[in-house]
């Protein structure tokens, strides 16, 4: 009772009476949810608030309801609210989700809440915090360990008090929690679901309706269903035929009872670097819907709005062994675009919904983009100054074997692995790296001499090297892992490195871990009496490429532009190769337009300065800047003898791509081809 009139307090339009009258439960019986005792469905869409700016959110969640939805889905990320060991939890900016559950009920939105720990959505190993492999490497994720298990109640402990408030009968918007997530094709261990389950129970009470989802087969939901919880699927737009082979499926796990529910459908589909974007067809996408909402089933769509896979979060997939990491854009090919406009599948689906309720008359509009085009910039630093690594590094590591970045205890990000080579070598000689990830940038003396890519299985590199040389490889965390059985890998060099016939063991290691935004920003600006900006002579430069160097560049918007004024734009970065970019200290993610699809990135207004404030972008460049970066004379540097990105008006995430074509794909993917 105390919670509920502490809820009172938080939500205080609510009167105390309207509080107690307020239920959300399953009545099996009647095939249906109840919302104070009323036969009540759902038409939900997923949007997750991590993936945007705070500023958008509540712009995307009116989005959502003019759209006909009543109800939005989001996941709760584990490893950005708490990323570090320390019982330290992060709820600022946008990761302020009780600020966002405010704004959907704020703008008539129930939520469907799937609050951790495992969440898969392609963010950083399925949201699990990688450093719950630091003292123990064997820990079984995703099961009833103990060390596991400790870690996720202790973190139950901190977050579930916290929403409880939130609840729909404690005055809030909260109608349902998920346990775990698509748990069914991954393990079988109904101790560790029965276990979170409990936890639930424990912090949130017996009346909070709890749901698992799996993918729609037998086995899944066998493994995947927990006693005591509605059991529910996901799956796309198949045809009418197929959808009701799903939901007999769902019923039978039901005791051939319950709401029909299916609560992840894929409006399009997610991507991976070097293959063709996914799309999903309109008319296929509405038909699927209609046939749904027709039999009376509650659907969540997954995603409606993806966004922004900012900073180093982005996960990857497995397919088959191919190491797949995601791209930055999460858009998803949903109704509303990356950039939260709507889009002709967004209406098509509010007309879709219209035949079944009542939808809101008014219609949200495309907002405009600004071209605010070219940013000279310069080389300001470089991975190789011992200036940089002294400062973002921390320290240096000497260690005979190669460390992983969990026993270097970093996240996500970057190490630099160094050994002097003291004997004669053979020219060529081979670099052989068999347990490298995820990508090795070579470097003999910070001469830049190729790359080692597990995603190419290119595990082993011919180079030239003597005697007296020093051998450097900057290996880029490419993503964790996501979903399926290989979460939880180590990242890193790697075991068993070898040169030529010998083994390689005596390393100096740098931990640089993820790069800071802001503090790269400070350094920038200390630079600008140039003493300690990194020189370069043409020969260096040719020999390095501009690889792992940092540029900077300033701009302001233009004269009189004011806050209300900035408008979103696009950031394409001809020439480059592959990195990140920070503006003002954020980090945008990472880019990689030579593979495409994605060749743009999304850079929302709320993240740039008006006139006449400084703004600054930050490119970090793993391996090969244009020419006119390096400094290298104008007439040698082909069309172009400024460095620079450029802010367009138009995203590219549809590029061609290397794997146009290829065979090799998930069976989601398949559908969508056939499709
Ligand atoms: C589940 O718990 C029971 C009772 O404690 C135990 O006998 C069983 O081995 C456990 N199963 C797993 C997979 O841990
Ligand atoms: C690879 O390294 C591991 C651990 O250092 C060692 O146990 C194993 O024998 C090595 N394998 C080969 C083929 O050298
Ligand atoms: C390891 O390399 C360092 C230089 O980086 C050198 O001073 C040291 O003698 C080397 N140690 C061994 C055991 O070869
Ligand atoms: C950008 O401007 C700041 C001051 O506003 C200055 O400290 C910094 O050096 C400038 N950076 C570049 C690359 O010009």
């Amino acid at each position: 009772m105390l919670s509920r009139y502490l809820a009172f307090l938080l939500i205080s339009w609510l009167t105390v009476r309207e509080i107690e009258s307020r239920s959300f439960t399953v009545d099996y019986d009647q095939n249906s949810f109840l919302k104070d005792g009323e036969k009540f469905r759902y038409v939900a869409g997923s949007i997750h608030y991590f993936r945007s700016p705070e500023e958008r959110w509540e712009s995307i969640l009116q989005k959502a309801r003019l759209g006909g939805l009543n109800t939005i889905t989001t996941y709760v990320p584990w490893t950005s609210h708490q990323h570090l060991p320390a019982m330290d939890f992060n709820y600022k900016g946008n990761l302020n989700v009780f600020k966002f559950l405010k704004l959907a009920q704020d703008n008539d939105l129930l939520v469907i809440l799937r609050p951790s720990p495992f969440i898969d959505a392609e963010w950083d190993m399925g949201g699990i915090p990688s450093w719950v492999l630091w003292e123990n490497p064997d820990i079984k994720l995703r099961s009833s360990d103990l060390d596991y298990n400790y870690h996720v109640a202790r973190w139950y402990d901190e977050l579930l008090p916290r929403l409880k408030p939130f609840l729909y009968s404690n005055g809030g918007p909260i109608i349902s929690m998920q346990v775990e997530n698509e748990y069914g094709s991954v393990g079988c261990d109904k101790n560790y679901t029965s276990f979170l389950r409990d936890l639930l129970r424990h912090h949130l009470g017996n009346d909070l309706v709890l749901f698992t989802n799996d993918g729609a087969a037998d086995p899944n939901l066998k493994c995947g269903s927990v006693p005591g919880v509605l059991a529910t699927l996901d799956f796309g737009p198949e045809p009418l035929s197929e959808i009701k082979l799903r939901f007999d499926l769902e019923r039978k796990h039901n005791n051939g009872k319950g709401p029909l529910v299916c609560s992840e459908f894929y409006p399009g589909w997610l991507d991976h670097w070097q293959k063709p974007h996914n799309k999903g067809k309109t008319t296929v996408v509405s038909t699927a819907l209609d046939n749904m909402l027709e039999m009376g089933a509650n659907v969540n769509i997954y995603m409606y709005h993806g966004g922004t896979s900012f900073g180093y979060m982005a996960g990857a997939n497995l397919d088959g062994d191919m190491y797949d990491p995601c791209p930055t854009s999460y858009d998803y090919d949903a109704p509303l675009t990356e950039a939260g406009d709507p889009t002709e599948k967004y209406f098509a689906i509010k007309s879709t919904i219209a035949k079944y309720m009542e939808v809101p008359k008014e219609n949200p509009v495309v907002k405009r983009k600004a071209a605010y085009g070219k940013v000279a910039l310069e080389l300001y630093t470089s991975v190789h100054d011992t200036e940089f690594l002294t400062l973002f590094a921390g320290r240096s590591i000497a260690s005979s074997s190669a460390l992983s970045f969990e026993q270097l205890k970093i996240g996500s990000g970057f190490a630099l692995y160094q050994t002097p080579i003291d004997f004669k070598t053979s020219d060529p000689i081979v670099l052989k790296t068999p347990q490298l990830r995820d990508r090795g940038i070579v470097f003999v003396d910070e001469e830049f001499v190729g790359i080692l890519s597990r995603t190419e299985n290119n595990f082993a590199i011919p180079i030239r090297i003597k005697l007296g040389q020093t051998l450097t490889v900057l290996v880029e965390n490419q993503g964790r892992i996501a979903s399926g059985d290989a979460i939880g890998e180590n990242k890193g060099l790697g075991n068993n490195i070898t040169l030529g016939t010998r083994a390689l063991h005596n390393w100096t290691i740098f931990p640089l871990g993820e790069i800071d935004g802001k503090k790269l920003l400070k350094y920038s600006q200390g630079l600008k009496d140039k003493s300690l900006q990194i020189k370069e002579d043409f020969f260096s430069a040719i020999r390095n490429r501009g690889s792992a160097r940092f540029f900077a560049g300033n701009f302001t918007l233009p004269r009189g532009t004011s806050r209300d004024e900035i408008l979103d734009t696009y950031v394409r970065l001809d020439g480059f190769n592959k990195g990140f970019i920070w503006i003002n200290g954020i980090n945008l993610g990472r880019y990689w337009p030579v593979v495409g699809p994605q060749e743009t990135l999304y850079l929302p207004s709320t993240f740039l300065k008006p006139f006449p404030d400084t703004n600054t972008f930050i490119v970090f460049e793993l391996e090969q800047a244009p020419n006119a970066c390096l400094g290298i004379p104008a007439e040698y540097s082909g069309s172009s003898s400024v460095c620079y990105i450029t802010m367009t008006d138009t995203h590219v995430i549809d590029a061609p791509t290397p794997y146009d074509g290829m065979t090799t794909r998930t069976s989601e993917e398949r559908f969508w081809q056939r499709t």
